[in-house]
């Protein structure tokens, strides 16, 4: 873990000059790794830069572009009160515009498969932050842990698509009755719509923005995690 507080690494990771070193083979889009210098200059932290201009074009997401919708997804990670998103932003790089997010240092030794299907209540926060964002994509390997054992969640450029699309391998709390603070959590997110609503203005469509507020007063009238649909295959593939 990096020896500096989350708002020096916030402003750097949002302002310093970003140096590439290397590309990351088994991403499907230019996904870059890369490192900005902290303020003093003493630190080195480092983030992942995935320029808007290596997007692969994909036929079921024709708005927009995924780097928005990861910046999206962090905004809104934030305004629920979650901690599972790392830092995101939205930002200039060596190849032009793209999302840059804070690279979480992983324990190679956990057992993130086994890990996955428990029912930890970190596991849980991120199944309802997908319903909420109406994530495609929650496979284990966008699941990471850190050393001191902090969850998050990454890879969400496929997420927030109007219709109901998700797909997740964290399926062990559907139909389950949410607890009173998720359902408050989930008010609180649509009595804060203005704002929310002008904080993801420049980041996905109108419509998109309307259906993630659908989305979350049904899940509120609902009061239960959602169950696959039998339309859209419930789980990612591969599911790792
Ligand atoms: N913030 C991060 N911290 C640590 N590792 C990351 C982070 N973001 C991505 N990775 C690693 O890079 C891989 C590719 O990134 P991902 O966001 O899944 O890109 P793609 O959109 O190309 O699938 C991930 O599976 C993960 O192993
Ligand atoms: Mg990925």
């Amino acid at each position: 873990m990096l020896d500096l507080d989350a708002a020096s690494i916030v402003e750097s990771i949002t302002t310093s000059e970003i140096s590439i070193s290397g590309r990351l083979v088994d991403a499907s889009n230019a996904t870059l790794f890369g490192t900005v210098s902290s303020e003093t200059g003493e630190h080195e932290i480092p983030i992942i830069y995935k320029p808007i201009a290596g997007e692969r074009p994909l036929w079921d997401f024709p708005d927009g572009d995924l780097a928005s919708r990861e910046v999206a997804a962090y905004e809104i990670n934030k305004y629920l009160s979650f901690n599972i998103v790392p830092f995101t932003t939205l930002r200039d790089g060596p190849y032009g515009i793209g999302a840059v997010q804070q690279w979480i240092e992983i324990d190679e030794s956990f057992d993130l498969i086994a890990f996955s299907q428990t029912d930890d209540p970190r596991l849980r926060e991120i199944a309802l932050f997908d319903a909420v964002i109406n994530n495609t994509d929650r496979k284990i390997g966008h699941l990471l842990m850190d050393a001191e054992h902090n969850l998050f969640g990454i890879d969400h450029g496929v997420s927030l698509h109007s219709e109901n699309k998700l797909r997740t391998v964290l399926w062990q709390w559907r139909g389950m009755n949410f607890t009173e603070i998720e359902v408050v959590k989930l008010k609180k997110f649509i009595s804060e719509r203005e704002r929310i609503t002008v904080s993801l203005a420049n980041l996905i469509t109108e419509m998109e923005i309307a259906a993630l507020f659908a989305r979350v007063t049904s899940l509120i009238s609902a009061g239960s995690f959602p169950e696959p649909n039998g339309e859209w295959p419930a789980i990612p593939w591969p599911p790792i």
